[in-house]
């Protein structure tokens, strides 16, 4: 007799780590960063439904590089990658979003093993139910343990369960959000769910002419500035904001000694803003900037020393055919 083909739903599980009321966060943080001196926002604001959409759509802009690139390179060498980390493995991804990237690796890894464990942790426990069950439809030889989670909560569970040999992912340049204690931070806490022989592949955007950088920030579409200004139209609608739109713009510049693009909200005018549910009326300065987003470029001595402070061998890179976008190899040392 044929044994059947488990269902989709054998083959997914999903644990919900998410916790406490988002819109708590959103509205401490948002007081907290409005009432600091120079005012700012955490960019994990800006993935609100409308802002996850006008980020897919960042991803298809001309000056937006970075998608493309990594795409050319996982098209390239997925089975390579996949061959360098050695047997029968698991794959783990952080931050996997539509995980539409990830599909090259999955299937890298199938050609080269006949079953498949894959374990995202993702923020958003939609968007994983959602790609979840596109991957299975794709993938009768994959099964999903899936964890909505912050990546600190999702890795402490994550760690808890046996694993075989294990190729984590952390794609799409998602480092670049974090300063230099941040990254170290959070490789180290990759680091601690890792055996030896394990690996992490990383995608890290690379320091580069200015004039190529700042116009990934500042596509002529604007769409980079609508997906800046939907933090504050998301608190209009969230927290019973009064931002006016049009009285703010979107700023975004190269700064090479830090090593990073800087991302601002302008206020074009002064002005004031009231927040119903904050109980909060916000002074605005002519000029006056709100601090919304870093993303950090790297270079490879960049890469070595982030792991060798955190308990990796930097193995390999790989390039896409412009030299714009590295995709890494750290292995757990
Ligand atoms: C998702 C953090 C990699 O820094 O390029 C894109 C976010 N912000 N355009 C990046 C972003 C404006 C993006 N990361």
């Amino acid at each position: 007799m044929v044994k059947p083909e488990p269902t989709r739903d054998q083959r997914l599980l999903i644990h919900n780590l998410v916790r406490r009321d988002p819109l708590t966060g959103l509205a401490e943080d948002v007081r907290k960063g409005l009432s600091a001196q120079p005012k700012r926002f955490l960019p994990k604001y800006f993935y609100d439904e409308l802002g996850s959409q006008l980020f897919e759509a960042i991803c298809l802009l001309p000056e937006y590089y970075l998608t493309r690139a990594e795409n050319e390179i996982l098209q390239r060498y997925s089975d390579e990658i996949a061959a360098a980390v050695k047997g029968q493995k698991t794959l783990l991804e952080m931050g996997s979003g539509s995980a539409s990237k990830t599909r090259l690796l999955i299937e890298a890894l199938l050609r080269s093993q006949d079953e498949l464990l894959f374990m995202p942790v993702d923020i958003s426990a939609t968007a994983l139910e959602s790609s979840s069950r596109i991957l299975l439809q794709s993938y009768p030889r994959l099964r999903i343990e899936a964890f909505a989670a912050d990546y600190f909560a999702g890795l402490a569970e994550l760690g808890k369960k046996p694993r075989r040999r294990t190729l984590a992912l952390f794609l799409g340049s998602n480092i670049s959000n974090f300063d230099t204690d941040e990254a170290n931070r959070f490789l180290r806490a990759m680091r601690s769910v890792l055996h030896e022989g394990d690996a992490l592949l990383l995608g890290a955007d690379l320091k580069k002419d200015r004039t190529i950088l700042e116009a990934a920030y500042n596509d002529a579409l604007g769409v980079t500035s609508a997906f800046n200004l939907n933090v504050l139209a998301r608190i209009n609608r969230e927290l019973g904001g009064t931002f006016d739109l049009h009285a703010f713009r979107h700023r975004a510049f190269y700064n090479e000694a830090a090593g990073r693009i800087e991302i601002y909200i302008e206020s074009v005018v002064k002005q004031t803003v009231r927040i119903s549910k904050l109980d909060l009326e916000v002074q605005f300065e002519s000029g006056e900037l709100i601090h919304t987003e870093n993303s950090y470029k790297y270079d490879m001595a960049g890469i070595a020393r982030l792991a060798e402070a955190t308990g990796f061998s930097h193995s390999r890179t790989w390039f896409d055919s412009q030299e714009r976008f590295s995709s890494n190899l750290l292995l757990a040392a």
